[in-house]
């Protein structure tokens, strides 16, 4: 296609003579409203708490939940993914408090939801913030049990939509969870609550800080979550899992880690044409917070790094930095 392209008929440098004529055959756009914040919210504390390990981010206790919510929707951004931070009283080894309908999770969904209705709220559906060995599902002879863990995830989901989550996440990477999952959801009404999967979720190093953020590092310890996350070799097995998860009722699909793994958003995204979100989790974003804190790197490499995402075909993006990167989009 390129063959009979010819200097100086062609001069490529003519559509980036000025920052408008950029702006009017730039082929990727990112807005407001492809970016969903996380939001830590911790039981117990009064007021917010910092995280050592990312960088302006904070654990919100309930006084605090709102004010942040505030922030998020004002800075242009709608959607937020809320990861709850459990005392370490209500952990056991079956993540039961995941169950209780008035748990911090749902208590927070229906907080957020009485006062700011419009706003999306996606609710992780996993154990391991509310097991003491830290992993995501119930061990049986030493292994993460499959078929004990979706009747947990079922209930825990119906839990959370009970409350008013607008999507359910499933982000543990167990088998048959989205089908489980979704009969669950209909047969209670609930047809149109949202699952977002977690359908190519990789076994990554990059999870580190969350697991601070969460305190579930140390009940993990040195155990591998290598069982049902999947191999960071693996990119046919990605299109194995998306398939498996739409023919089971996902309406989205999602990528984790982002960065390293763009190569399988784009696959994904240009054999099943669904909506494909990625996350940028807390490692990637650790790594450029402290790099541009030492004045190693400029701070646009934060929206450079999300550019990469929606060029990869990505639709939208989960990111520590969201509402920061929406207020600055916006500024413009
Ligand atoms: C687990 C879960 C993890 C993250 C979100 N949900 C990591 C893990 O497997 O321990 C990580 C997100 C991040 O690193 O930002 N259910």
């Amino acid at each position: 296609m390129f063959i009979n392209r010819k200097f100086p008929n062609t001069r490529l440098r003519r559509l980036r003579s000025s920052s408008n004529i950029l702006d009017l055959v730039s082929e990727k756009r990112l807005s407001s409203d492809d970016l969903i914040q996380p939001v830590f919210i911790k039981e117990d504390i009064d007021g917010t708490e910092e995280i050592e390990s990312m960088p302006g981010i904070l654990r919100h206790g309930k006084s605090s939940i709102l004010k942040e919510v505030e922030s998020i929707v004002r800075s242009g951004v709608k959607t937020i993914a809320l990861f709850p931070v459990v005392n370490s009283s209500k952990k056991d080894s079956k993540g039961s408090e995941a169950t209780n309908k008035n748990n911090l999770m749902c208590e927070s969904v229906r907080l957020i939801k009485e006062n700011f209705p419009e706003v999306i709220i996606i609710a992780d559906v996993a154990l391991d913030p509310y097991t003491d060995h830290g992993h995501d599902g119930i061990i049986k002879n030493n292994y993460v049990d499959n078929d004990l863990t979706l009747d947990i995830l079922r209930s825990q989901s119906l839990v959370l939509a009970e409350a008013g989550a607008d999507i359910i996440a499933p982000s543990d990477m167990m088998d048959g969870r989205i089908g489980f999952i979704r009969e669950a959801l209909e047969n209670s009404d609930y047809k149109n609550t949202i699952l977002l999967s977690y359908a190519a979720k990789y076994n990554s190093k990059f999870y580190g800080p969350f697991r601070d953020a969460v305190n579930s590092a140390s009940n993990l310890g040195t155990s591998s979550k290598s069982s049902y996350q999947m191999s960071p070799y693996n990119s046919d097995e990605a299109l194995h899992e998306v398939a498996m998860d739409i023919n089971e009722g996902a309406d989205i699909v999602m990528v984790k880690p982002g960065m390293p793994y763009l190569d399988i958003v784009s696959l994904i995204k240009n054999t099943f044409k669904i909506p494909t979100f990625a996350y940028q989790v807390s490692g990637e974003y650790s790594m450029l917070k402290l790099a541009i804190a030492k004045g190693w790197l400029d701070n646009q490499v934060m929206l450079e790094s999300l550019i990469s995402f929606k060029r990869a075909g990505a639709d939208a993006i989960l990111t520590y930095s969201a509402k920061e990167i929406s207020m600055e989009i916006n500024k413009k």
